[in-house]
């Protein structure tokens, strides 16, 4: 008798510690699109754009970084969770979203020193005076009301409706900025120590495992390198996450899957690798960047990942794994490709602007 070989495919069911599974390996990525109003309500582009997704097959839909507080809006048009206002636009989406099986999950972020000074008409803030943008360094009294704020927008996503929410601690903005030894030069608890620049994370999130319903989905991303990121910081970070039980699932964000890292210690296996290998229980791994050819999706599964995040092959696909479970040999289009074809996948024409600033994106 040969032994059965069990081959993972991208349309298996992946259960989490808590709340309802992901009938397939595919999430949405969050991508930031500029279509909510200006007071941060969610429109109706917005849900357009999104609920489409969910009904294109993907098993999980982010929503894109929604501010937990008004200093922490990054771009204009931005979605907003900081007010009890958010909450019945926000619950519409979380309704349809669910209805089609995927999860409806709501990306919470706040820019830190990457908000412009202007947007917001506030001096931007950070962990600590930052010269290079002009941020001003958090008191400790405002570190915890930031904290608090980050749960109170959890807090506001569950009575929303939504399965859960991730953490947005990558790419650079404030959770992340906290991490960094770079950027951040408190003399608290909260800078020095990688525990210390780590504490806000950790407290954010035992404190939405106390505050949120018992069934409340929680994520966190994660940058390795890049933004003042150091590699075994970070996989120091990524081991205390799955230790602390609080989570259950963790995105890395890695902008190419399948490259090695930059620093010479890491290198010999790629990004995607390195972080599938590491232990995490039953806690589940999902990685984004470059994930394009169905072939792509296959190897990031093949190598261990059990979620494969898709970004910008999702604006050009509404229905990605949709078209791919069907039998017609799916091959994704390439960029750049026209405004019409991005009409045609639900952006409205603000989104199609904010893409023409991605270099060879949109045709002209
Ligand atoms: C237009 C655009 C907006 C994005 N907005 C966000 C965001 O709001 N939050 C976030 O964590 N990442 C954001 N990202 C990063 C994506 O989630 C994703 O990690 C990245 O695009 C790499 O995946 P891809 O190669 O499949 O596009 C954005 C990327 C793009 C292209």
């Amino acid at each position: 008798m040969g032994q059965t070989l069990f081959v993972n495919s991208p349309f298996d069911t992946v259960t989490f510690l808590r709340g309802p599974a992901m009938p397939n390996r595919f999430m949405l990525a969050p991508l930031t699109n500029q279509q909510s109003h200006d007071d941060g309500t969610l429109s109706a582009d917005e849900h357009k754009w999104l609920t489409m997704r969910a009904h294109g097959g993907f098993g999980m839909t982010m929503t894109a970084a929604a501010h937990v507080q008004e200093i922490g809006r990054a771009f204009p048009g931005q979605l907003g969770i900081c007010r009890d206002d958010h909450i019945p636009a926000l619950a519409a989406m979380a309704d349809e979203i669910r209805s089609t099986g995927s999860l409806a999950i709501v990306q919470l972020h706040h820019g830190g020193n990457r908000v412009p000074e202007a947007l917001n008409n506030m001096t931007p803030v950070c962990p600590s005076d930052d010269p290079e943008t002009g941020a001003r360094g958090l008191t400790t009294e405002e570190v915890e009301q930031l904290r608090d704020d980050f749960i109170a927008a959890a807090v506001r996503a569950q009575t929303a409706g939504y399965d859960g929410v991730q953490l947005h601690g990558a790419h650079g903005y404030v959770i992340c900025q906290f991490l960094s030894s770079e950027i951040n030069h408190r003399a608290d608890h909260y800078g020095g120590s990688l525990e210390n620049r780590s504490r806000l994370l950790f407290e954010i999130m035992a404190g939405i495992r106390e505050q949120c319903r018992a069934d409340f989905h929680l994520s966190v991303r994660l940058s390795p390198e890049r933004f003042g990121m150091v590699m075994n910081e970070i996989i120091e970070v990524y081991s205390q996450i799955v230790d602390s039980g609080d989570v259950d699932f963790i995105d890395m964000s890695l902008w190419n899957s399948f490259k090695e890292p930059n620093e010479d210690e890491h290198k010999g296996r790629s990004l995607m690798e390195i972080f599938a290998e590491l232990p995490r229980g039953d806690v589940r791994l999902g990685v984004a960047g470059k994930i394009h050819e169905p072939s792509d999706v296959q190897r990031v599964i093949d190598t261990g990942v059990d979620i494969a995040i898709l970004g910008r092959v999702a604006i050009l696909h509404h229905d990605y794994p949709n078209l791919l479970s069907g039998d017609g040999g799916f091959a994704p289009r390439h960029v750049p490709v026209s405004a019409t074809t991005l009409a045609e996948e639900g952006l409205s024409d603000t989104f199609i602007a904010y893409m023409s600033t991605w270099k060879g994106f949109v045709s002209d």
